[in-house]
């Protein structure tokens, strides 16, 4: 997912900014920088946090873009909050109880403390130099002089909030106020707070709106504080506070933001740190304060720090690169800064959730999968299988109990789909990848097929629409006739890329499980991409300059006749201010153009080639889709366009294009995100695309281009065995792009794709470079599986297929746009 204002893109020169040697201990960590992205839309969250952790703690800024929490753009901070996501658009997640610090109320007078977010942010604001995040931790200093640094467990954050001291004299009665808001004022109904009076014990709970979906959910919280005596404590509403009153329960209003409320409690002297615990729960306030007490007893903040600095090494030390041999130190920092990010997202609630309590592993935080099936899942499933099985089973337990996989999915409750069912391919992927541990795959394989087969009532969140006429059109029309699922009347013909694609890998599983009628099926409709290509159909510029290119994807009507969508709409040099998303205004193409989903056959690369006129012309395609800005690499689709010149025989020119992007376009500075990073998945393709090995999900398939580092060591965490990608002639001005011949175990290697096994096996691939591009991986023989033909390429054809079944398409088939 993308949002329009993060379409802006900036170009940032970097300098190097440290200087390593060959033989320093390797500790991947001090690579990660999490400040990465966290402005210019890039929206990641750079705070606190465990992998995968539900506490995620972070300043939170009055930025319009602070999906994240926080940004560094200048606005100031309004609190200090736990529950975040990372990278999202669509409106601001979570953000929910934040605490504020004053070192003392003018007067010492609390009601001269500003309580409400609005006013409070007015003692927010903070110098940039102030901050610091590492993995496990964040610090800033506000402008008040008050420190606030932070580290987080598993569902508990700990604060640690340093004074001032008063230099006149005066008394310093430090206060912290929690309230009940959250990042996008979403708050419902009765918010609940209260305050032991002697413990200064803050629990409470609220109802808030979901980011992305109409879901409501209510976290629950309890807050304890150690460090110096407590003064008082109290709530208060609006701006008026009282140490008198203990309790609240407050209402949202009718004025359209929800009224403040919270508590506070002031201490007796700045002398020594507040040190505030936040647990979180979302089951009950007793099981916050338990999970608090269970997971930071002693409210030891270097320990649980280490415990976090920890896990993060663990999940991160697997993969291990040459950081010598001249590479730019910042390329290191893109890289294992990109890595830390996909795991950041999505979120383990297992233990936390109200609606089932199984036993059975609950990820929350899919958002969405459009986003994350394209390299963000598959990256996880290399360097961290476990933690990919217990999304899956999540996913499958998911449908056990809401009848459909998810797809975007966040606290609880069904997100918007955006395109097809990818939890399909997520499934896919994982199984032919081989995972195993403890995943119900019979029940897996029903949930994709019942995607496939079943239309749900609402498809706006949920499976698939249109169903019907797919079944008898082959195509999802345009201006459907549906009556019985209903949903946003638009993206036909990206739903209908996506449906292909998300049926092909059904039958990817149907083949390994036996099942050879549904393979033979879903092969057959995975082909219904076709039905929507109109072999005449051309493009021009807004200057009305013919691109050249002839043949298109189309929107076609119930009656089979076209309808007409200009293939540039919805590309990134498309200024008409036209709706591209899920306005009921938008087009037959979700986030993106024609032109771009013009490539989304990820199967069939074959046939795409034969329509565009063969494997020279279908790269010229490519060419100029990129050359040109149609593409627009901040948002998911351009992903695997970076790379699909592998089919057309050209891997040189996959490789030369993840250069023209890497480091222009993603840079390891704050504005160096071209968009959302969208729960890591911009971080997933950097991270893929500078190993050297990208995938096409879905598929056991990993698309080789030559690593950006001297060698690259990647240890199954299930087999211990070590996989290497080692570049001979490694050039670190990356002139020497090219393969020039490779070999795999010793022997030599040709194909230009290579399967997991490299990866679980541990197999040592190793490219010999050139600064020209070589014939390897150009043969036919050595292209990556299609299912249909290569034709038209130079050298002997042997046609490959990805399985024996003849294909036969459900609508007749013009062949007019054959040109061979
Ligand atoms: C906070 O954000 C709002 C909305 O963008 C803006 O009107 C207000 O001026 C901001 N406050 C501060 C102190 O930056
Ligand atoms: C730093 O702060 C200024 C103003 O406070 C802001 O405009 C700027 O974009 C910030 N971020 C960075 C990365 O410099
Ligand atoms: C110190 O206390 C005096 C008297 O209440 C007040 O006028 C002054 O502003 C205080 N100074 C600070 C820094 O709060
Ligand atoms: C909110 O709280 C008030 C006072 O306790 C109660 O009368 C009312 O029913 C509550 N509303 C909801 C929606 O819970
Ligand atoms: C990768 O592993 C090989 C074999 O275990 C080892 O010789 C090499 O030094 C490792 N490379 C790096 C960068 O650690
Ligand atoms: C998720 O949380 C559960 C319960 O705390 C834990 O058993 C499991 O290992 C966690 N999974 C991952 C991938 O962190
Ligand atoms: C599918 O058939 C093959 C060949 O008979 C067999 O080796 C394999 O175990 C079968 N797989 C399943 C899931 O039944
Ligand atoms: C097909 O349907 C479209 C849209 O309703 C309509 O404009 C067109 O005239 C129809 N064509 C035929 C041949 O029925
Ligand atoms: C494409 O966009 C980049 C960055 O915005 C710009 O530098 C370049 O000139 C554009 N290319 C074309 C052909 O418009
Ligand atoms: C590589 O190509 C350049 C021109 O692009 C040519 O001058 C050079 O001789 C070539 N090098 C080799 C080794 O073929
Ligand atoms: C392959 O064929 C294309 C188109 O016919 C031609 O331009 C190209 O030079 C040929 N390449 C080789 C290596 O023969």
């Amino acid at each position: 997912m993308c949002s329009l204002s993060s379409r802006l893109v900036s170009i940032v020169l970097f300098t190097a900014a440290t200087v390593f040697g060959d033989d320093a201990a390797f500790d991947p960590l001090q690579y990660v920088d999490q400040l990465i992205g966290s402005s210019n839309g890039g929206n990641v969250f750079p705070g606190a946090t465990l992998p995968y952790g539900m506490a995620k703690a972070v300043a939170d800024t009055n930025s319009s873009s602070n999906q994240g929490g926080f940004t560094l753009d200048g606005s100031p901070v309004s609190g200090f909050s736990v529950l975040h996501d990372s990278g999202t658009g669509g409106s601001p997640s979570l953000g929910n109880f934040p605490l504020f610090p004053y070192a003392s109320c003018p007067g010492d007078d609390i009601d001269r403390c500003d309580f409400p977010k609005k006013t409070r942010v007015n003692y927010g604001s903070f110098d940039n130099n102030s901050v610091t995040a590492r993995p496990g931790f964040f610090g800033i200093t506000l402008d008040s002089g008050i420190e606030a640094e932070m580290t987080a467990s598993q569902h508990t954050a700990l604060f640690r909030f340093t004074f001032p001291k008063a230099s006149d004299g005066n008394v310093s009665h430090p206060l912290l106020l929690q309230d009940l808001s959250d990042l996008s004022d979403s708050r419902q109904d009765n918010g609940t707070v209260s305050v032991d009076a002697e413990t200064g014990r803050i629990t409470g709970s609220a109802r808030f709106v979901s980011s992305f979906s109409q879901g409501q959910y209510v976290p629950y919280f309890c807050t304890d504080f150690s460090g110096p005596a407590i003064l008082d404590n109290g709530i208060f509403s609006n701006s008026r506070a009282s140490a008198d009153v203990k309790s609240l329960t407050i209402s949202r209003s009718i004025n359209g933001y929800p009224l403040p409320g919270g508590a506070f409690v002031r201490f007796e002297s700045a002398d020594t740190p507040v040190l505030a615990r936040v647990g979180i729960s979302f089951i009950s306030s007793d099981q916050a304060c338990s999970n608090a007490e269970a997971e930071i007893p002693d409210y030891n903040f270097n320990e649980v720090e280490q415990a976090a600095s920890d896990a993060w090494k663990e999940k991160i030390s697997p993969i291990v690169i040459n950081t010598g041999a001249g590479v730019d130190p910042t390329l290191v920092t893109n890289f294992y800064s990109g890595i830390y990010r996909t795991m950041v997202n999505p979120q383990n609630y297992t233990g936390e959730n109200p609606l089932w309590n199984t036993g059975e592993p609950y990820f929350d935080s899919f958002y969405c999968l459009w986003d994350s099936f394209r390299s963000q899942i598959p990256f996880l499933t290399i360097l961290d299988p476990d933690s990919v099985s217990q999304m899956i089973r999540s996913m499958i337990e998911t449908y056990r109990h809401e009848g459909w996989l998810p797809d975007c999915r966040m606290t609880f409750s069904k997100g918007y789909t955006q395109g097809g069912s990818n939890a399909d391919v997520i499934l896919s992927d994982g199984f032919q990848k081989g995972l195993v541990d403890g995943i119900d795959w019979d029940t897996g394989y029903q949930a994709v097929v019942k995607d496939a087969e079943v239309e749900p009532f609402d498809w706006s969140s949920e499976g698939r629409g249109g169903l019907d006429s797919w079944k008898a059109l082959g195509y999802i029309p345009v201006q459907d006739f549906d009556y019985k699922g209903f949903g946003t009347m638009t993206r036909s013909i990206s739903r209908t890329l996506e449906y292909s694609y998300n049926d092909f890998t059904i039958s990817q599983m149907a083949n390994q499980l036996n099942k050879t009628a549904d393979m033979e099926k879903y092969l057959e409709t995975s082909e219904n991409w076709k039905n929507l290509y109109k072999p005449d159909q051309t493009s021009s510029l807004d200057t009305g300059v013919d691109t050249g290119y002839v043949g298109f994807f189309q929107p076609r009507f119930v009656n089979q006749t076209w309808d007409f969508q200009d293939p540039l709409w919805c590309s990134n040099i498309d200024n008409s201010g036209t709706s591209c998303s899920l306005q009921n205004t938008a087009h037959e193409t979700f986030e993106s153009s024609i032109w771009e989903y013009g490539f989304f056959v990820p199967h069939n690369q074959g046939d795409l080639i034969s329509l565009y006129g063969g494997p020279a012309q279908f790269t010229r395609r490519l060419d100029y889709l990129h050359d040109t800005n149609i593409t627009y690499i901040g948002n998911e689709p351009a992903f695997l366009t970076v790379f699909q010149y592998h089919y057309a025989g050209r891997p040189a020119l996959s490789a030369l294009r993840s250069h023209f992007y890497i480091p222009r376009y993603f840079s390891p500075t704050p504005d160096g995100l071209p968009g959302n990073d969208d729960s890591g998945a911009m971080g997933s393709f950097v991270a893929f695309s500078m190993m050297g090995l990208f995938p096409n999900p879905g598929q056991d398939v990993y698309l080789i281009t030559p690593p950006y580092f001297e060698s690259v060591n990647i240890t199954s965490p299930v087999t211990g065995k070590t996989a290497t990608v080692r570049n001979v002639n490694y050039d670190p001005t990356y002139q020497a792009i090219y393969i020039q011949s490779a070999t795999l175990d010793g022997e030599p290697y040709t194909k230009n794709w290579i399967d997991h096994s490299f990866f679980t096996e541990g197999k040592e691939l190793v490219l010999t470079l050139g600064r020209n591009e070589s014939i390897w991986g150009t043969a036919v023989k050595d292209l990556p599986p299609s299912l249909g033909d290569y034709v038209g390429f130079n050298g002997t054809f042997s046609p490959k297929r990805s399985s024996g079944a003849g294909v036969r398409y459900p609508l007749e088939f013009a062949t007019a746009g054959l040109s061979l």
